[in-house]
């Protein structure tokens, strides 16, 4: 089944719990949360003190992408905040089979994440013990970028090992994901599917997310989304 994980870092910080709120009456089942350290990624966001904020206002997993350098020491404070999935890049850890280990030793869905610049190829080994893979489809560190077409070659790479070596990972998309992208990744296999600013738009956000979802499983080939008696609500002026 394909989802939208909706990416916060496109919402208003300052109304953050109606935003995430309004984004799941749109149909999003996962709530991605972009963890960056102006270190690893040429920006700042938040960290564990978010996730924990988050937690009471919504019952849907929080995926946590850590783009920080030396994870590991963050994986039990992303735990104890309430986090459901926490992926860490493959570019920065030097024992990244303990890293992943970590993270299920502390009750969570673990992933890995690739830049566009890494290999398919450098996560072979760890794909058996891997929740979902992460590709991003732009280089990290900010909302709003330009998708970056080879990233579906490396999707239906990775969708390809996947069948080859019997394994049942997810795999996420993330960057530059929206309407008009959509299509092609979920064709791939992709099937986590972040986006943010295709989504987070002032009093359009809940509409963008079930326009979006509508594309996404008709590519997927599974068909109209079921009615959910919330469509006369905030979208009955469209
Ligand atoms: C980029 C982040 C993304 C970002 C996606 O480093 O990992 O999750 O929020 O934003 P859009 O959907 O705007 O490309
Ligand atoms: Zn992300």
């Amino acid at each position: 089944m394909v989802e939208l994980a909706f990416s916060i870092l496109a919402s208003d910080f300052a109304h953050l719990a109606d935003e995430v709120g309004t984004a799941e009456r749109g149909g999003g089942t996962i709530i991605h949360v972009d963890v960056m350290d102006g270190h690893f990624v040429p920006n700042i966001t938040f960290g564990p003190p978010m996730v924990k904020a988050l937690r009471p206002v919504t019952k849907l997993p929080l995926d946590c992408h850590l783009m920080i350098e030396d994870p590991d020491t963050f994986i039990q404070a992303f735990a104890e905040a309430g986090a459901d999935m926490v992926s860490v890049h493959q570019e920065v850890c030097r024992h990244l089979n303990r890293s992943l280990q970590l993270i299920v030793d502390h009750g969570m869905l673990a992933g890995v994440v690739i830049n566009p610049a890494t290999p398919v190829e450098a996560i072979v080994e760890v794909l058996p013990m891997v929740h979902h893979v992460l590709v991003m489809s732009v280089n990290p560190g900010f909302g709003g970028q330009r998708f970056l077409p080879r990233s579906v070659e490396r999707i239906r790479h990775l969708a390809r090992l996947r069948e080859e070596m019997g394994l049942n990972f997810r795999i996420e998309v993330d960057g530059g994901i929206a309407h008009d992208t959509v299509a092609s990744v979920v064709e791939a296999g992709a099937d986590m599917l972040v986006a943010g600013s295709a989504i987070f738009q002032k009093g359009r956000t809940e509409a963008n997310a079930r326009e979006f979802l509508k594309v996404a499983r008709a590519a997927a080939g599974e068909g109209h989304p079921v009615a959910t008696g919330q469509e006369t609500g905030a979208t009955a002026g469209l």
